[in-house]
């Protein structure tokens, strides 16, 4: 009998695509994943840092696991990703439930953590090792799944925005060589992938070893663009001074390179850009939208705000506004400002909550506006959708458009279909698609 693993994963894409790869690699080790926590020999968390007292959640949701261990002895605990990498010894130290503690870059270590905490002892590794970690985790297998992936090509970021821990917990910029990359995606392509997601915490500095020195980003869809079969490239996420002169061309003359581009610029005031280390003004962003817009008029934007960042004023906040007014954003996301601890501004005075929660609640409703506006502008275009899965009612698919609007659809095709269809409405969350005639 197969042991069971449960993993359960908080946090962005980059977490769910680590989480995948340490089930395949502890499935080699004889585990199977199973979706229940009560069936599992093996429990991962595999955390997030990023949002406000993320070590104290994981503590109260390991405290949760005791009637388990305790109606299963065997049972394994283990703890992953950035509050593993940020906590460390500490974890086992707090919580003698833990048997295991894993950090991001050592996830290729997990089986013979495994083997030694089956052995009654206790494993950490918060290690950033040489190796690349996914060289030497098995391959993917991918039964019966949806015709997109995650590919992870860079790893960690050398900004250090002043509120962001991830230059600590993911530490210092990797990136995968080309050569590695492009076996990966051929791999997911023969296997019925047709869309691919580049990820990296700052994936637009990437620069892998290529065949003669490193390339950039740009290179890189170029190269994978060649591969038959993929139809679809995405990356996530950027900041601004990464966006090269190439990188912004590939957005006009890489057909398979989609029309989405996720952006953060965190505020629209210089005055607390400066102060967030973001290393460029709200006008040089403004100007590089600009260039990208040319290169790709129907490109659909999307960003990330933080509000009542340390010192922000309501001038400052007003600024933002006025920033997202000018760009008009198809999507984006808005968090109000937490501090974590070890990072620079967490040192400095906070702006009371109940302002914060105002300033959120109106960008909010600003952001709001305009992903209904851009939805709506979709109302009578025809756009081509990758079917992903069956839809609530019967006949029905759902997918993506090349902007990333979940559509859904009645068709007959199967999931992997690219399908074109004409946009009939919008609602809420999604837009309806219809069938062309005589197609
Ligand atoms: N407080 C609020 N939001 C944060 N983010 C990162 N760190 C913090 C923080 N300390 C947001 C940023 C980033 C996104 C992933 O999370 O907007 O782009
Ligand atoms: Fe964090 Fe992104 Fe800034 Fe890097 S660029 S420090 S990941 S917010």
């Amino acid at each position: 009998m197969p042991r069971k693993l449960f993993i359960k994963t908080y946090g962005c894409q980059m977490n769910v695509y680590d989480s995948e790869r340490m089930a395949e690699a502890m499935g080699a080790a004889g585990y199977e994943q199973t979706a229940t926590a009560e069936e599992a020999d093996m429990i991962l968390l595999n955390t997030c840092h990023i949002r406000e007292k993320a070590a104290e959640k994981v503590y109260s949701e390991l405290g949760r696991f005791k009637g388990l261990k305790a109606a299963n002895p065997d049972l394994k605990i283990g703890v992953a990703g950035c509050v593993a990498q940020a906590e460390g010894e500490e974890i086992i130290r707090r919580q003698p439930l833990v048997d295991l503690v894993v950090g991001p870059q050592s996830y290729h270590r997990l089986p013979a953590m495994e083997a030694k905490v089956r052995d009654g002892g206790r494993a950490v590794d918060t290690d950033f090792p040489e190796e690349d970690k996914f060289a030497h985790l098995p391959a993917r297998p991918l039964p019966d799944r949806a015709p997109t992936a995650f590919l992870t090509v860079q790893e960690g970021c050398d900004k250090f925005c002043a509120f962001c821990v991830v230059p600590y917990t993911r530490g210092a910029e990797v990136s995968r060589p080309v050569a590695r990359i492009l076996a990966e995606a051929e791999d997911l392509v023969t296997r019925g992938v047709r869309e691919i997601t580049l990820l990296g915490q700052n994936v637009n500095a990437y620069h892998g070893e290529g065949e003669v020195g490193p390339w950039g980003l740009a290179r890189l869809i170029r190269r994978l663009a060649k591969i038959d079969g993929l139809a679809r490239i995405r990356f996530t996420t950027s900041h601004p001074n990464d966006m090269e002169d190439d990188l912004i061309a590939a957005h006009g003359d890489c057909p398979k390179l989609m029309p989405y581009l996720h952006l953060p610029v965190q505020s629209g005031s210089d005055r607390i850009l400066k102060r967030m280390n973001r290393k460029h003004t709200a006008e040089q962003y403004l100007r590089l939208i600009e260039r990208i817009r040319v290169a790709r008029p129907d490109l659909l934007l999307s960003g990330d705000f933080i509000v009542g960042f340390p010192e922000e004023t309501e001038a400052d906040f007003q600024a933002t506004l006025d920033l997202v007014e000018a760009v008009g954003y198809g999507q984006a996301y808005s968090f109000k400002y937490s501090a974590r601890p070890g990072t620079p501004a967490a040192e400095r005075a906070t702006v009371d909550p109940d302002v914060a929660d105002d300033r959120l609640q109106r960008l909010q409703a600003l952001l709001k506006r305009q992903q209904i506006a851009a939805q709506e502008a979709m109302v009578g275009r025809n756009v081509t959708v990758l079917l992903e899965k069956p839809g609530r009612l019967p006949g029905q698919m759902i997918g993506k458009s090349d902007y990333l609007h979940a559509v859904h659809v009645t068709t007959d095709q199967p999931r992997g279909t690219l399908l074109p269809v004409r946009i009939a409405a919008s609602s809420a969350n999604s837009l309806a698609g219809e069938t062309m005639t005589g197609l």
